[in-house]
């Protein structure tokens, strides 16, 4: 049974409003939107890691000032989620310690390597496209800070698939071994696409409550269904296999069948033993030393600036 003002917030998000962050809210709601805000931001500043190897990399100066744009718009989604995860009382020191301990999670995906420049074309095409798949409905969300930095991040991220799938496009048109690389890629990279949308809804623990709350709109399953209806016919274009023996239209159902993803895979890469998981937290620690001499600046300015106030 609820308490009455537990009703009384239950009903305002039933009835598609906002929640802000004055406003009473369960403990619940405002702990399941910490981790998942969290974890979202760190996804978002981990993401810019293998794509980072590439920029150093690109085949053309276009190529190199498109991907360069693109890490940096993932930086500024990291630091807008962080800022709304704030809204909710943690602080931007405990989530990067939550992150570099290991206690907290990114996004799965970004625990792969990128081997070849079609790895570049593929992460565009297909995270961002899983990514836009899982953000759109995110605008909806209940918490008001959440769902207005959804709109902004949505838009920058089409412009990161489009760019993807353009790299692609010129690959597959290319010589034979470019358009080998480009089939290489989606073989590497297909199946932890479907894997980001998490695990499927009977094994997802937070999905009821979280649909409830109108955090989350649709359940792991349906938007893994959407992205793979959308993403096959374009893989056709491309002239690519899709890598499932078990991907077929059914009419009926009116979308695909295919395969189940290796949830073994899944769940020792979301517990932190994937191909690239401790290079990744390697890297965002390395990052967090190497800045003390700037943080310490800034704070011992800020300090000084506040004594002269005083003074
Ligand atoms: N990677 C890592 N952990 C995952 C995961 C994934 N792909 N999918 C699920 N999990 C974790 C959940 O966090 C949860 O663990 P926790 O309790 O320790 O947090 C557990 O697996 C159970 O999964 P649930 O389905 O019950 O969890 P959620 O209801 O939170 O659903 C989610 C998972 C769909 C990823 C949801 O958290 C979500 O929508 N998050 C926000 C969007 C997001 O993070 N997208 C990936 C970002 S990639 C990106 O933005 C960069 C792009 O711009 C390139």
């Amino acid at each position: 049974e609820m308490e009455p003002h537990e009703r009384a917030f239950q009903e305002r998000v039933d009835a598609g409003q906002k929640i802000e962050p004055k406003e009473w809210m369960p403990e619940g709601y405002r702990k399941t939107l910490v981790r998942q805000i969290s974890q979202h931001a760190h996804s978002e500043i981990v993401g810019q890691l293998p794509e980072g190897n590439w920029i150093s990399r690109a085949p053309t100066l276009e190529r190199k000032a498109i991907l360069l744009a693109k890490v940096q718009d993932e930086a500024g989604h990291g630091l807008y989620l962080y800022c709304a995860a704030e809204t909710l009382g943690i602080s931007r020191d405990q989530m990067y310690e939550q992150l570099h301990s290991g206690k907290a999670k990114y996004s799965s995906i970004f625990n792969y390597p990128t081997l070849t420049w079609a790895d570049i074309g593929a992460i565009g095409w297909l995270v961002d496209g899983a990514a836009i798949m899982n953000q759109v409905p995110l605008q909806r969300c209940s918490y008001g800070p959440y769902a207005r930095a959804m709109v902004r991040i949505c838009k920058e991220e089409s412009f990161h698939q489009r760019q993807g799938f353009d790299i692609l496009m010129k690959m597959v048109k290319g010589t034979p071994a470019q358009k080998a690389m480009v089939q290489d890629a989606l073989n590497r990279w297909w199946w932890p696409s479907l894997m980001m949308f998490g695990p499927s809804d009977d094994a997802s623990v937070h999905s009821a409550q979280s649909m409830a709350w109108k955090i989350k709109q649709n359940s792991n399953d349906e938007l893994r269904q959407k992205f793979v209806d959308q993403t096959v016919p374009q893989a056709k274009y491309l002239g690519l296999t899709v890598p499932d023996p078990d991907l077929k239209w059914n009419e009926e159902k009116g979308g695909h069948d295919f395969g189940e993803p290796d949830w073994e895979e899944f769940f020792n890469v979301i517990a932190g033993n994937g191909p690239c998981n401790a290079e990744r937290l390697d890297a965002r620690r390395q990052a967090w030393d190497d800045g003390v001499w700037f943080r310490d600046g800034l704070t011992a300015h800020a300090e000084r600036a506040a004594d002269r106030r005083a003074a």
